[in-house]
């Protein structure tokens, strides 16, 4: 599916300098649905387009010279879907590792996934370990897969790890909570992008997400191509960024 750097096509530019390019973009993939359902097509179509969408926009981010991409592709409240539709979208999960998983390697990509194996079939899970062992030194893009993933269920889990290893109260802050976070070794998002005109975080990295920028489009996620998401960095290019400072402290310190 990936070719983070195809070797015939010509590489797409990044739309940004590069100190100014976001390293950690998170995208809420929402409207395969609805994206289906204008078209009269079945619920399947849409996350089969989506999922190729997905190709694509792997191979721009890489091109771009993102490091890090995180997905949303299937949250905790998703078991609420009929039976059929989330069977469906393990499916499409072991599918894309069963096909892909090769060329995302050769490509230096390093697979990842968020969330709770727990729940997920097991020749899944088994699937998403190997992944993540064969590509674990990658390091041309992370690609974070939330899946089985829930940001509130992240933190709870990482409080019961630091109570679990005993840590004082006296250490506990804000540095410690985001290391025991599935994402702890990585760079808050500084991009959250949403397709389909939500405008919702919905349990998606609600601790990491504190400062990220947020963009949201209209555009149904198969239709999601380059141009949008180059216009997604354009915009979060012309943002301000103050993490809670003054424009004076910014231009004096920098950040
Ligand atoms: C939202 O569309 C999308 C999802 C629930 C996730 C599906 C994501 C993909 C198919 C992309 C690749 C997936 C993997 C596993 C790598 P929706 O069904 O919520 O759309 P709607 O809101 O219009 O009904």
């Amino acid at each position: 599916m990936v070719a983070i750097v195809p070797d015939h096509a010509p590489m797409l530019p990044a739309p940004l300098p590069p100190d100014k390019m976001p390293r950690h973009v998170a995208i809420i993939m929402d409207g395969n649905g609805r994206w289906a359902k204008a078209r009269g097509l079945p619920r399947a179509e849409g996350h089969r387009y989506g999922t190729e969408n997905l190709r694509r926009i792997l191979n721009a981010a890489g091109q771009m010279g993102i490091q890090i991409m995180t997905i949303y592709a299937f949250s905790t409240e998703n078991w609420g879907r009929p039976p059929a539709e989330v069977q469906m979208l393990m499916r499409i999960l072991e599918t894309v590792i069963e096909r892909e998983l090769l060329e995302l390697h050769q490509k230096g990509v390093q697979l990842r996934h968020i969330g709770e194996l727990d729940g997920i079939p097991a020749r899944l899970q088994r699937k998403i370990r190997d992944a993540m062992e064969l590509t674990q030194n990658n390091d041309k893009l992370i690609l974070n897969i939330a899946f089985n993933y829930g940001g509130r269920n992240e933190i709870v889990r990482a409080v019961r790890h630091i109570v679990e290893d005993g840590v004082p109260v006296d250490r506990i802050d804000e540095k410690l909570v985001s290391r025991y976070l599935y994402t702890g070794d990585l760079p808050d998002p500084d991009l959250i992008i949403r397709t389909s005109g939500e405008l919702r975080l919905s349990n998606f990295l609600i601790w990491q997400g504190a400062y990220s920028e947020l963009y949201a489009t209209p555009i149904y996620w198969p239709d999601f191509d380059e141009n949008a998401l180059r216009e997604a960095l354009l915009e979060y290019g012309r943002r301000k960024r103050r993490f809670g400072k003054t424009d004076e402290q910014i231009e004096r310190e920098g950040l």
